[in-house]
C-alpha cells in the first residue's frame, strides 16, 4: 500500500521515513509538511537527524501541502503534525475518505476515536466502525498516545487483573521528545527541566482511556488514579519512568514478573512485521538505561527493571521506551499493520 506522511520533515516524520524503508507492506509515496518545505525536494527540505542515511527512494519526492487533494494514490495517511494543527487537518483527510493514523494529540480524547498501543487495547479499534457509521464515510481517524504514556500502559495492562487503584509516575524524558527545535541547548545541557507543558495531563488522561473497556460503542475509562510528574533530561532518545503502583490486593514480585514475561497482544499472535517482545525485564540492579537499552527489540520493546515491593499492596519499578520509535513512528506503523491485517484499511 502507498502511504502519505504529514509533517514528514520533523523528528517523528523522519522516523516514519526511516522505519518504512523496505517495509514489506507499505511504501512511502507522499511527503507533506509546512509552507517552509512545500515545493522543495525532501532531501532539501528535511534536516535529516537519524543515524542511517536518508533512503534514496524519498530524496527526490517533492514535499506537498497537507491537503487531501495532494495525497495522490495513498491508501492511508500517517500524521505527525503539531497537536493544535492536527485536529482540523486530520478531520479534512478523513472526510475526503482517507484513513488517518495519528501521532498528534488533537483528536486522541474524542469519544469515537481509538487511542491505541496495539498490544494493550486493540479491541478499541472497534471505534472505527462507530466513526464510519456515524459520519457515513470510509475515512477515519485512529490515534497513538503520547510517547510517555505508551510504556506506562504497556507495563500496567498485564497487571490490571490485580485491581490497580493508583499509579504515580515520575518521568525523565529525552530531548528528541520535544522535536528538533524543542529545547534550547542552554536549557538542556547539564541540566534537568522539571516541567513539560501539557505532558502530565496527557499521561493522566490518556492512560485511563487506553486501560478502559469498550462497551456499547464507547470506552469506559479505567477506574484508577494516575498522577504524573514530568522532567526533561539531557538524553537524546528514550524516556525513562519511575513508576509506583498500588493494588486492591497484595501481589508478589514473582507474580508480576510472570505476567510481564507472558504478556503479548495481537501483534505478536499475528506475527506482524513490526512486532517484537512487548516487555523485556532486565535483572541487573542498574538497568534499564537509555544508552544501553533503548534499542531493545529495534526500539519497540518496553524495557523494565528494578521491580520491588513498596509496602503492602504496592510495588515500584523503572521502565524505558524509545520515544520516537515505540512512542511515535514505530507504534504508528504497528497500528497500521494491525489495521491492515484485520482488513480495516482495505
Ligand atoms: N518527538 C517525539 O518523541 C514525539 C512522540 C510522540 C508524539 N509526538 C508528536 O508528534 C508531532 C510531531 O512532533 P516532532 O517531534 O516530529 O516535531 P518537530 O520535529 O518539531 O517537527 C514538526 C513538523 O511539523 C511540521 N509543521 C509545522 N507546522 C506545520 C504546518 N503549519 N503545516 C504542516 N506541517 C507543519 C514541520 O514541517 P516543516 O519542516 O516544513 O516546518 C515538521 O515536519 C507532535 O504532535 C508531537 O507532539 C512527538
Amino acid at each position: 500500500m502507498k502511504v502519505a506522511i504529514l509533517a514528514a520533515t520533523g523528528s517523528v516524520g523522519q522516523r516514519f521515513v526511516q522505519l518504512l524503508e523496505g517495509h514489506p507492506w507499505f511504501e512511502v509515496s507522499v511527503l507533506a509538511a509546512s509552507e517552509r518545505s512545500v515545493g522543495k525536494k525532501y532531501s532539501e527540505a528535511c534536516h535529516w537527524l537519524l543515524d542511517t542515511p536518508m533512503p534514496d527512494k524519498v530524496k527526490d519526492i517533492v514535499v506537498v501541502d497537507c491537503k487531501p487533494e495532494n495525497m495522490g494514490g495513498a491508501g492511508f495517511v500517517f500524521s505527525c503534525l503539531p497537536g493544535e494543527l492536527a485536529g482540523p487537518v486530520e478531520e479534512e483527510m478523513a472526510k475526503a475518505g482517507y484513513p488517518v493514523i495519528s501521532k498528534a494529540s488533537g483528536n486522541r480524547l474524542k469519544e469515537d476515536v481509538p487511542l491505541i498501543v496495539s498490544e494493550v487495547n486493540s479491541e478499541h479499534l472497534g471505534l472505527i466502525e462507530v466513526q464510519r457509521k456515524k459520519y457515513g464515510r470510509k475515512g477515519f481517524i485512529s490515534t497513538d498516545p503520547n510517547c510517555s504514556t505508551a510504556p506506562l500502559v504497556m507495563c500496567l495492562k498485564p497487571l490490571m487483573k490485580y485491581g490497580i487503584k493508583r499509579v504515580h509516575v515520575a518521568t525523565m524524558q529525552a530531548l528528541s521528545g520535544a522535536g528538533y527545535l524543542g529545547v534550547a541547548s542552554m536549557d538542556a545541557v547539564g541540566n534537568v527541566v522539571p516541567y513539560i507543558g501539557g505532558e502530565e495531563e496527557k499521561i493522566e488522561t490518556e492512560a485511563l482511556k487506553m486501560l478502559g473497556t469498550l462497551k456499547g460503542g464507547k470506552v469506559e475509562n479505567a477506574p484508577i488514579v494516575v498522577s504524573a510528574s514530568c522532567n526533561r533530561v539531557p538524553v537524546i532518545d528514550g524516556h525513562t519512568e519511575s513508576v509506583f503502583v498500588e493494588f486492591a490486593q497484595d501481589v508478589s514480585v514473582e507474580q508480576i514478573l510472570k505476567e510481564w514475561e507472558a504478556f503479548e497482544g495481537e501483534p505478536q499472535k499475528l506475527k506482524l512485521p513490526s512486532a517484537h517482545k512487548a516487555i523485556v525485564y532486565r535483572t541487573e540492579p542498574n538497568r534499564p538505561q537509555p544508552r544501553l537499552d533503548v534499542m531493545e527489540g529495534k526500539g519497540m520493546s518496553t524495557v523494565v527493571g528494578r521491580l520491588r515491593k513498596d509496602g503492602p499492596n504496592r510495588i515500584k519499578f523503572t521502565c524505558l521506551s524509545h520515544n520516537t520509535i515505540r512512542g511515535a513512528a514505530g507504534n504508528g506503523i504497528l497500528h497500521a499493520e494491525l489495521l491492515k491485517a484485520k482488513g480495516v484499511l482495505g
